[in-house]
C-alpha cells in the first residue's frame, strides 16, 4: 500500500480581493470565499490522491472577521485525515491589508473530499504518514469529528420531534406553533 506525507497535500492560494467580489455592504461576499475554499480543497485532495475528487461535505464555516476590498486573501490547505476513499482537508483563510501588513484570521474549515476514478467509482487513496505531533493532533480531531457526526445523525433519526415533550420544549424559542 502506498503512503504519502501531509506535506504532499499542501497547497497555498493567494488572491487580491476585487470590488466585483463584494456584497452590498462593501465587504467581500462569504459565498466567494466558500468557492475559493472549495477550489483549494479540491486541489489539495486531488494532488494528494492522484484522482479527481468531489466534495462530500463541508464542516461548519464561521466567518470570524470581514474581508475588505483590496486585501490579499491567502488560503492554506492540507489533508488532515484519510479513510479508504475520503480525505478531510483542513483549510485556513487569512486576509492581509497590503498597506499596513496587518493579517486577520478569517476562517478555518474542514472539507471532506472523496476520490473518484475515471468510471466515477470511489477510489482508494494513499495512507497518511503523520510526521509530527501537530499532524497526530489534527488526525485525532478528525476521528472525534466523524464520531460526533455519526452520533448526531443517529440522534436525529431516533428523536421524536412530534412528541408532547419535544413540542413543549419549543416554547422557550422565538417561534409560534401553527400546525394545521
Ligand atoms: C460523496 C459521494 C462520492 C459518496 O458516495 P457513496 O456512494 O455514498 O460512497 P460510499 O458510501 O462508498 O462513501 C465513500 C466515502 O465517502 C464518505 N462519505 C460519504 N458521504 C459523506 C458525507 N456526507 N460526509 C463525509 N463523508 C462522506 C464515506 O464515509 C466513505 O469514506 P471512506 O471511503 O473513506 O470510508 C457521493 O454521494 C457523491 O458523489 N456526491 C456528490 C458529490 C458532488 O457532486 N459534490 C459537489 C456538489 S455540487
Amino acid at each position: 500500500m502506498e503512503f504519502k506525507t501531509v506535506k504532499d497535500s499542501k497547497i497555498t492560494l493567494s488572491e487580491l480581493m476585487l470590488p466585483s467580489h463584494s456584497n452590498f455592504s462593501g465587504k467581500i461576499h462569504g459565498g466567494y470565499i466558500l468557492s475559493l475554499m472549495d477550489q483549494i480543497a479540491f486541489a489539495s485532495a486531488s494532488k494528494y490522491s492522484g484522482f479527481y475528487c468531489v466534495t462530500a461535505s463541508v464542516d461548519t464555516v464561521d466567518f470570524l472577521n470581514p474581508i475588505e476590498i483590496g486585501e490579499l486573501v491567502t488560503l492554506k490547505a492540507s489533508v488532515n485525515y484519510v479513510g479508504r476513499s475520503s480525505m478531510i482537508v483542513g483549510i485556513r483563510v487569512d486576509s492581509e491589508n497590503i498597506q499596513t501588513g496587518k493579517v486577520k484570521h478569517c476562517n478555518s474549515s474542514y472539507f471532506t473530499m472523496v476520490a473518484k476514478d475515471n468510471e466515477g467509482k470511489t477510489a482508494a487513496v494513499p495512507g497518511l504518514i503523520l510526521s509530527n505531533y501537530e499532524e497526530v493532533r489534527r488526525f485525532y480531531n478528525c476521528i472525534k469529528h466523524i464520531s460526533l457526526k455519526k452520533h448526531k445523525n443517529h440522534h436525529e433519526e431516533i428523536f421524536d420531534y412530534k412528541s408532547e415533550a419535544a413540542l413543549k420544549a419549543l416554547e422557550s424559542y422565538n417561534i409560534q406553533l401553527d400546525i394545521k
